[in-house]
């Protein structure tokens, strides 16, 4: 049986030409700086995003954590939206391990912040109240169904920190995807913030890592709680070898991506059964909601794995479905008869 996996753009396997590029990478200890392959990813990272320089990561949730660490010191309070991924899915690292105060405001549908939820949150100079620091998005915004935040929406909260001396951290997991939707240099985005993570290993199918961009000075010291967070990794070249065919060849090709999330949303559309918003869907993200209180979304699950079509479950009322690198569109037209005949089974 053919299995179309739909769960996570996570799920994507390293192309022919990143096997081939991780067997020739030129290796050396990354702790020391002497790995040529991170470097040079590095470099290529920090120049695509426009920044001074960039940091190699083991996964997201380690570049958003030391990110938030480096800028936020313990006591220090980070505002983000109620359905960031920071929030909701990285085991609350930052105030775990930072002892970093996470106060969110309701995201918005679109994945924005509203302006004066966030101007009401930052904190005046007061005894009592920990210090506003850092403001975090979220773009593409995961939980908000792949939305894609506009360089002017970037740029109005970018406005609202500077007049209140706040920095901006982007957790641009799939920052790429937002580019491409929105037609515009990936650099325009990182313009608004003082540093992006961004995820080498789910659209842009690379097997393992992220990078960190910023100013130097900030890269400095982010380099230095990665050690602290034990993410040095010696010999990482033959990922970062990956990495840079990511950078290099991966981009372009997420529009298809992007098509083929919109067959599939206009194809569930069609089936009766189902709840979805096409005009929602700007990305590789889908969100599927069963047309009906007493749906049984176990069993539409469990008959969609039956035929080899796996999504995953965001919340209780609420499957997700994301087009990735290895899903094509022959792979949409055979999955919507078996979402018809699931949602009829259940
Ligand atoms: C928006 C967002 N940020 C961060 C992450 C974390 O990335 P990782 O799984 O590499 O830790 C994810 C993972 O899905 C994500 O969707």
């Amino acid at each position: 049986m053919r299995v179309i996996d739909l769960r996570s753009d996570t799920v994507t396997l390293p192309s022919p030409e990143m096997r081939e590029a991780m067997y020739r990478a030129e290796l050396g200890d990354d702790v020391f700086g002497e790995d040529p392959s991170i470097n040079r990813l590095e470099a290529l990272a920090a120049h695509k995003m426009g920044k001074e320089a960039a940091l190699f990561v083991v996964s997201g949730t380690m570049g958003n954590l030391v990110s938030i660490l480096t800028h936020c010191q313990r006591g220090d309070e980070v505002i983000m939206g109620d359905q960031a991924h920071t929030f909701v899915y990285e085991a609350g690292g930052v105030s775990a391990l930072g002892g970093v105060h996470v106060h969110t405001i309701p995201n918005q549908p679109d994945g924005m912040l509203d302006l004066v939820d966030l101007e009401d949150a930052i904190r005046g100079e007061n005894i009592h109240f920990p210090k506003s620091r850092l403001v975090c998005l979220e773009n593409t915004h995961n939980r908000c169904g792949g939305a894609v935040l506009t360089v002017e929406q970037m740029s109005a909260v970018r406005r609202v920190a500077d007049a209140h001396g706040l920095a901006v951290h982007l957790d641009g997991a799939r920052v790429f995807n937002a580019a491409v939707a929105l037609g515009v240099d990936v650099s325009a985005i990182a313009a608004h913030v003082d540093s992006v993570q961004f995820c080498l290993s789910k659209g842009l199918a690379a097997p393992v890592g992220s990078l960190i961009v910023g100013p130097a000075a900030f890269i400095k010291e982010a380099r230095h709680i990665r050690k602290m967070v034990g993410g040095g990794m010696r010999q990482a070249g033959v990922l970062a070898a990956a990495g840079i065919v990511a950078l290099e060849k991966m981009v372009d090709r997420l529009a298809e991506d992007h098509a083929n999330a919109r067959r599939l949303v206009e194809g569930l559309a069609d089936i009766p059964g189902y709840r979805v918003s096409p005009s929602r869907v700007q990305t590789n993200l889908v969100m599927i909601e069963l047309d009906g209180v007493d749906a049984d979304y176990d069993a539409v699950g469990a008959a969609l794995a039956a035929e080899g079509v796996k999504i995953s479950r965001m919340s209780a009322r609420r499957f997700r479905a994301v087009t990735h690198y290895g899903i094509e569109r022959d792979d949409i037209d055979a999955a919507l008869p078996v979402f018809a005949r699931a949602v009829r089974a259940a």
